[in-house]
């Protein structure tokens, strides 16, 4: 398999002769990076661009250059070195987030190209009604975490996008690697002073990765919660990684209060319902974990890669 890169924010990789090209943006990004990975170990023809999704004229031209039948769309402003930043830069989140999303799945109505959106489920936070040992947010709840900016332009962009026919809405949380590269949610928090503790549902990559490219071949549409079913508390991973990846560690908790102290932009924390994923991938006979046996299983890979 051979990798070239290309002269104009784009790189590709040809594999298999099959008749889908796969288009991904964001591609220095992390979920980017991972999805590439994947594709090429399937023999699929890939290809990624940097090009800025607000930019409509430079989309649509790589639309027509690379010509894609699909488009995984896993770019977006995700703020350095955390979503604090999109509060003190509120303008260029909205580019990005919202225009810039938007304009991409409309060049890509316009052009008949599928458009998968890794978008994310912080957009929810416990309420009476959704109590951490209660029913989980489905699709159809409102979003109503108000917390952080990055979280409002997701939320706002994700109901209008849903109206567009070609778009398949993929709601990842708090996602998790094989290794421990600085997004992971476990890198996060095992670097931190001190966590708070409670359950949230997080997204195993290993696991859910190769299932939305199942779902974008199969061209399905509509919004996803994508994540591992159940939820897990911090202490829960911690205890894990502890007893499987890296004897000795230990942590320090402290209170929601205590977090909010130092952290600008509020965190949410919620659990998804996943019946309507989970369903839906039976149809392709493929399974998804619950969320503390797929930790299990990604830190015994970690384990077994030598990765402490
Ligand atoms: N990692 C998480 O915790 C998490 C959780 C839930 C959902 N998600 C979502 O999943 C997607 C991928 O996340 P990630 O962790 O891979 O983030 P990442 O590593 O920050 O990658 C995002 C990429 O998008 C690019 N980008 C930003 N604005 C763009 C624009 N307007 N046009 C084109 N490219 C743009 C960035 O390039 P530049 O650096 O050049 O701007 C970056 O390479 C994001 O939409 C994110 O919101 C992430």
């Amino acid at each position: 398999m051979s990798s070239t890169n290309g002269t104009n924010g784009t790189n590709g990789t040809n594999g298999s002769q099959a008749g889908n090209r796969f288009l991904i943006w964001g591609g220095e990004g992390w979920v980017a990076g991972h999805l590439k990975q994947i594709l090429e170990s399937q023999g699929k023809h890939v290809a990624a661009t940097t090009v800025r999704m607000q930019d409509r004229e430079k989309v649509l031209e790589v639309l027509e250059r690379e010509k894609p039948t699909h488009v995984l769309n896993a770019a977006g402003c995700t703020g350095r070195p955390n979503v604090d930043w999109c509060e003190d830069h509120k303008e260029e989140t909205m580019r990005s987030n919202a225009i810039g999303t938007l304009n991409l799945t409309d060049c890509c109505f316009l052009k008949g190209i599928h458009c998968t959106v890794y978008a994310t489920g912080c957009i929810y936070e416990y309420d009476d009604k959704h109590p951490w040992d209660g029913p989980g947010f489905t699709e159809t709840d409102p979003a109503n975490f108000k917390g952080s900016f990055y979280s409002y332009t997701k939320g706002h962009v994700e109901e209008i996008m849903k109206n567009y026919d070609n778009c398949l809405i993929l709601r990842l949380r708090m996602p998790v690697s094989d290794d421990l590269h600085s997004r992971n949610f476990v890198t996060k928090i095992a670097k931190y002073d001190r966590v708070v503790d409670i359950p949230n549902s997080n997204t195993i990559l290993h696991d859910l990765l190769p299932a939305s490219i199942l779902l974008a071949e199969h061209k399905d549409t509509g919004v996803y919660n994508f994540t591992n079913p159940g939820a897990i508390s911090h202490n829960e991973v911690l205890t894990l990684f502890r007893d499987i990846v890296r004897p000795g560690y230990s942590w320090k908790n402290f209170s929601l209060e205590e977090q909010a102290k130092v952290i600008k932009a509020g965190r949410s924390n919620c659990k998804l319902d996943t019946d309507k994923l989970i369903n839906k991938l039976k149809e392709y006979n493929y399974e998804v974990p619950e969320v503390h046996e797929a930790y299990r299983q990604c830190f015994e890979r970690m384990k077994a890669a030598g990765v402490q």
